[in-house]
């Protein structure tokens, strides 16, 4: 740990300079001054951990000093040495926001005490903070599964948290990558650093750069200011990359010489700058075929695929409905209530092409749309009642009748194009007219 800031002001020279060295001596870092318009002037330039302020001061006073300093620095601790010790100023000190008083003329080894325990207070108060504040982050979170497949991706994300090495999720979209890599960063010893998502397609390559990398001023037309990147917003804590397959060739080389050395530098900028950020990326692309047709940098691809996370479809996990479910509806305006057993069958004869945010929202319009306490099959609006489109299609036996072949190839381009007759009549080759005359003949219905 770093020395304990002190701030002192005092306007009585000699007092001043005799507690400045005693408290060097004493292995604290000290900073003073004179007056309360000069102690102000430090305080807006540097950091202290505890102040001790002469109540009498010429010009502004010890009182208002700890008022106007705790509007530049909260966390300061401040004692209040009172000359008077009348109870009244001590009082009013406290209730400002003082730490303490000590009254003139004070002891020093008590005054060494006091500061001793404002620093303490201020050192537990900035881990309870930091405590707060990664609960909080726990909380925001949860990740529910235990089917045998999902569970081996939890417990190799836990394996890994700690470790420096980038980390490559693979997964269809909706399956969890994001969730994934916010574990990864929460789990381990970085959680109270930042956690920053970049989507490496959102934007064209030379902005994705200024975003990522950060900018000079002047780099280009509108940057008026020097801007930080990304990059060096998640200092210690963890880049995500998300949508990586969609990240701009002249880019991924930038990120390569990133990855290898952990320097960069800003658009427009000489300056070498240097992270120990981790770097975890996620793709919903097939990256070894990115890579096979020139789209994907191969050495970038090798190095961020140090360790690689495959999340599971939902579709391969269906062990992983029933808690998924009772999270989701827990989650809602009305979470007392339940599935009934037929929408529960449908949800597991249907094949989540969303995956898990698909099956979030199922539920949560399920919970809008249901009347009583149970949210029905009809309350899921599945398409085609579980099915995919493919399997819904009526198959042909092929001893039927040319008539028989026409009417199930109707019904099944209508049902393909979700019963626009448009689209139908013309993926069918036929007029509207005709096809709603086939659709009469046939008795066809949606
Ligand atoms: N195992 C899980 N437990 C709880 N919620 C999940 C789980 N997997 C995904 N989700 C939720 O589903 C949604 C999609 O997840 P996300 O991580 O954004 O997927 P991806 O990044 O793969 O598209 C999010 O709201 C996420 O919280
Ligand atoms: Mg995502």
């Amino acid at each position: 740990m770093s020395a304990t800031r002190l701030l002192v002001v005092d306007d009585e020279q000699d007092l001043l300079e005799l507690l400045v060295r005693r408290l060097k001596r004493k292995g604290f870092d000290v900073d003073s001054a004179g007056t309360a318009e000069d102690a102000l002037e430090l305080v807006k330039k540097n950091e202290y951990d505890i102040g001790v302020y002469d109540i009498r001061l010429p010009g502004m006073d010890g009182i208002e000093l700890l008022k106007e300093t705790k509007k530049v620095q909260p966390d300061i601790e401040v004692l209040i040495l009172t000359g008077h010790g009348t109870i009244d100023t001590a009082i009013e000190a406290m209730k400002v926001g003082a730490f303490d008083y000590i009254t003139k003329p004070y002891n020093l080894s008590e005054l060494e005490l006091t500061i001793g325990k404002a620093a303490e207070n201020k050192a537990l108060k900035e881990k309870n903070d930091s405590m707060k504040k990664i609960i909080a982050q726990h909380n925001g979170f949860n990740i529910i599964g235990d089917s045998a497949n999902f569970k081996e991706v939890l417990e190799m994300t836990r394996r890994i948290a700690d470790s420096e090495v980038p980390v490559l999720i693979e997964g269809e979209s909706g399956t969890g990558k994001e969730l994934i890599a916010k574990a990864l960063h929460y789990w381990s010893c970085r959680a109270d650093e930042p956690f920053v998502p970049v989507n490496s397609g959102a934007l064209p390559e030379h902005l994705l750069e200024s975003e990522l990398f950060g900018h000079a001023r002047g780099a280009f037309t509108g940057a008026s200011q020097d801007k930080k990147g990304l990059v060096e917003a998640a200092k210690a804590g963890t880049l995500f990359l998300d949508e990586l397959g969609e990240m701009p060739l002249a880019l991924q080389v930038k990120l390569l010489r990133f990855l290898e050395t952990g320097e960069f530098r800003r658009v427009g900028d000489v300056r070498e700058r240097h992270v120990s950020v981790r770097v975890v990326a996620a793709t919903n692309r097939d990256m070894e075929k990115e890579v096979a047709e020139g789209r994907f940098r191969e050495d970038l691809y090798y190095r961020l695929n140090v360790v690689k996370l495959t999340i599971p479809p939902l579709r391969e996990r269906k062990g992983d409905l029933p808690a998924l479910i009772e999270h989701f509806i827990r989650k809602t305006k009305a979470p007392s209530k339940r599935l009934s057993s037929e929408a529960f069958a449908a949800l597991e004869d249907y094949d989540f092409p969303g995956n898990v945010r698909e099956l979030s929202h199922l539920i949560e319009r399920g919970v809008l749309l249901s009347k009583g306490s149970m949210i029905g099959a009809e309350d899921l609006l599945l398409p085609h009642a579980g099915k995919t489109k493919a399997e819904a299609q009526v198959r042909l036996s092929p001893l039927c009748s040319l008539e028989e072949v026409e009417k199930v190839h109707i019904d099944n381009a209508l049902k393909q194009m979700n019963w626009n007759k448009t689209k139908a009549a013309d993926v069918l080759g036929i007029s509207v007219r005709n096809l709603y005359r086939k659709i009469d003949q046939y008795g066809l219905k949606e």
